[in-house]
């Protein structure tokens, strides 16, 4: 039954995401068959094995074709898999230090083809490389390239690239959009495999190695997940996402040893504590040999932590640490603490200020199997905020960053926002840490600081709607991270093109439509939400559609701090909260100054008056006005893009995007009047071009 459902599945393009493997037709189909007559194993593990299986089922789905699987003679196949140790590389005219200067998780791709052999070979540095290489080869084909000449060298610029599940046991999401959980059903782990495994596919075809699989914010039932009651079918979950080089992890509640050991404490100093985790860990890996570690969100929004007990996150993540140590294992420890009790009007609580305030004195007293995970801005994942400047302030201490592919606060995958340029553009951005060019991707791929661990998480965006994503192009945020992931140096426009080809094919009208679709939604999302930086004005607790003073924590008053004069938060050193010292000298007086604070996040930095002029020459309020009328413009131009694709792509997918417009178009209308509106009355000042503004 359970496979049946599954089979089905696997026929929908929707269901397929990026792996759709269409059929090649005609003389294509000549130039790839010959390739795929059989397959050579040099090594025989279960990764490759993996490997072996995805080859033959894109086979049969593009070329319709089984290859034979040979493991002794490789001279007569066509596609050879094994490490760099177990295929002779001498005999391809290949020498030996070939992978030398690629990490454990690179390969190289090399066709031979003259008359006596025509092979495509896939060398890994391991067995994780021999897969990547595969969906590399894959990827080739489905995107049409020639293979007759392939020699490609590549390898992951970051460590860790890793997903965080947001799923609670009861099979919610927490922020998520696209369904139910694929990991929990009927308030169990599920017996549903086929399903995780399609997922382990889609995250390692595009370079994923790490997920952890349960929700950050660890409750009631979900305490148990460390324990005997879901240990065993966790173990499944693991056997499954190792098969494709995925290693999994665990967030947990830090008051379990009451909850669970009945001790009457957490306090990371107490003996017995200590000693609780220690037996706690060695029981998880005797589960799960290769267990990744715990994620922790410890002191943030209602979760216990080390301040319980006068503690500081040092000591907090460090008793775990010394528990996992043993075992190879490593705690991510978030850094997402704040205090949502404070009063944010108050200067000194500012919280943009919190994580960098609370982690920078402590760098340096971690272990060095603790990482701290940094989200890209100091508040929540807005449409614009600034980057965080803890971001290069630690350097002493293995950092992540942590993104946000869900769309919490970006459209809830009912409104399309293409994440990626958002990403790159934080990536690329220049901390100064180590004077001028220390970007961030730098910081996080562990170079500037030398780092033993580094890399980047991010919250997923997936459930077990049919299409994953609930709305189809959200696929595209979850593709393009991992290949930002893999390599941030690629261009937006390279992954995007790569998705859409690999997605819908190459139909010139289906690419352009797409693309300019794509590359301009952020934008679009930006100008009919919260301005220049300023962030929420949405709805508390659920965080869809606009709530102009909305903010969960604003029992004081607006937190945007707009009144009839001006708007915006004033984090200057002279006259605000100082969060500007943050950064290193030379963004600190960006920002700082009016005078070269960019547009987009004047309100994130300065309290200004409607009346001031921007660097574009517009006024605070025309500009709101105007990006709030062209926002709604926008969208229905995306509409108009979107229906011209009618008949040219699958149906289903087809459909899909469309109801979603239709439901982003009422949402981005109801933000531009409300946000028009609310400033028009605050400001009393009329629009320029005498629009209407309800
Ligand atoms: C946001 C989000 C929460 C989440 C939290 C976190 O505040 O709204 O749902 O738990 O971030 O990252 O821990």
């Amino acid at each position: 039954m359970l496979e049946q459902t599954i089979k089905n599945e696997r026929t929908l393009k929707s269901y397929r995401a990026w792996l759709q493997y269409d059929k090649i037709e005609d003389i294509d189909r000549k130039l790839y068959l010959k390739w795929f007559t059989a397959i050579g194993v040099a090594t025989d593990t279960k990764i490759t094995k993996s490997a072996v299986n995805e080859i033959i089922w894109a086979a049969e789905s593009m070329l319709e074709k089984t290859p034979d699987i040979n493991e002794e003679t490789l001279d007569r196949t066509s596609i050879i898999l094994g490490t760099y140790r177990h295929i002779h590389l001498e005999e391809y005219g290949l020498s030996s230090d070939l992978l030398e200067d690629v990490n454990e998780e690179g390969y190289v791709i090399k066709t031979v083809n003259n008359n006596e052999k025509q092979q495509i070979l896939l060398i890994g540095k391991t067995d994780k490389g021999i897969l990547y290489a595969t969906y590399h080869l894959l990827r080739l084909i489905q995107t049409k390239a020639s293979l007759e000449d392939l020699h490609i060298k590549d390898a992951p610029k970051n460590q860790f690239r890793m997903i965080n599940q947001w799923d609670n046991i009861d099979g919610s999401i927490e922020r998520g959009y696209a369904g139910n959980s694929i990991f929990y059903v009927n308030d169990n782990i599920t017996d549903n495999l086929e399903r995780v495994k399609d997922y382990a596919r889609l995250l390692s075809s595009i370079g994923m190695n790490a997920i952890s699989i349960n929700n950050v914010n660890v409750w009631d039932e979900e305490t148990n997940i460390i324990t005997e009651k879901y240990l065993p079918k966790v173990k499944n979950i693991a056997e499954v996402f190792r098969a494709y080089g995925i290693t999994i992890y665990l967030s947990i509640n830090y008051a379990s040893p009451i909850v669970l050991g009945s001790l009457e404490t957490a306090d990371p100093l107490d003996e017995n504590v200590q000693n609780w985790w220690k037996q706690k860990v060695a029981e998880i890996y005797k589960y799960i040999p290769d267990f990744g570690g715990f994620v922790v969100k410890a002191d943030s929004e209602n979760r216990p932590g080390p301040f319980s007990y006068g503690r500081n996150h040092a000591d907090g993540a460090n008793v775990l640490a010394e528990a996992l140590k043993p075992f190879n294992g490593i705690v991510i420890w978030r850094c997402f603490v704040y205090n949502n009790l404070q009063d944010w009007r108050d200067k000194e609580t500012d919280r943009a200020r919190a994580a960098y305030d609370h982690f920078t004195p402590i760098d340096g007293e971690f272990l060095d199997n603790v990482i701290l995970q940094i989200k890209n801005g100091p508040m929540d994942f807005q449409v614009r905020e600034g980057i965080s400047p803890l971001l290069g302030a630690l350097e002493k201490t293995n950092q992540f960053i942590e993104l946000q592919v869900t769309q919490e606060y970006t459209g809830q995958q009912k409104d399309v926002c293409y994440l990626v340029p958002q990403w790159k553009e934080i990536l690329e951005f220049d901390t100064y840490a180590k004077g001028q060019g220390t970007k961030i991707k730098d910081i996080v791929n562990g170079s500037v600081f030398k780092n033993n661990y580094s890399g980047i998480a991010a919250v997923s965006n997936i459930g077990n709607d049919i299409n994953w994503t609930g709305h189809t192009l959200a696929q595209a945020n979850l593709y393009g991270y991992g290949r930002l992931t893999w390599n941030p140096d690629l261009t937006t426009e390279e992954i995007t093109k790569e998705w859409i080809y690999l997605t819908f094919g190459q139909n010139d009208q289906v690419v352009e439509n797409i693309t300019y679709i794509l590359l301009n939604s952020w934008k679009t999302y930006e100008n009919y939400t919260a301005p220049l930086g300023v962030g929420w004005m949405v709805n508390p607790g659920h965080h869809y559609g606009p709530n102009v003073d909305g903010y969960e924590y604003s029992k004081w008053g607006t937190y945007h701090f707009a009144d009839c004069h001006g708007i915006g938060v004033d984090r200057t050193v002279e006259t605000g909260t100082g969060y500007t010292s943050q950064y290193f000298p030379q963004n600190a007086e960006t920002f700082n100054s009016l005078e070269t604070c960019p547009d987009e996040l004047l309100l994130f930095f300065h309290h200004v008056p409607y009346t001031y002029v921007l660097h574009s020459g517009e006024t605070v309020i025309q500009h709101i006005y105007n990006t709030h009328f062209e926002g709604v413009e926008e969208l229905k131009e995306f509409i108009q893009k979107w229906n011209d694709l009618d008949g040219l792509i699958d149906k289903v997918i087809f459909e899909n995007v469309k109801e979603r417009f239709h439901m982003q178009l009422e949402n981005a209308k109801e933000w531009r009047d409300q946000i028009n509106t609310y400033f028009y009355r605050k400001s009393g000042i009329s629009d320029d071009k005498n629009r209407k503004i309800y």
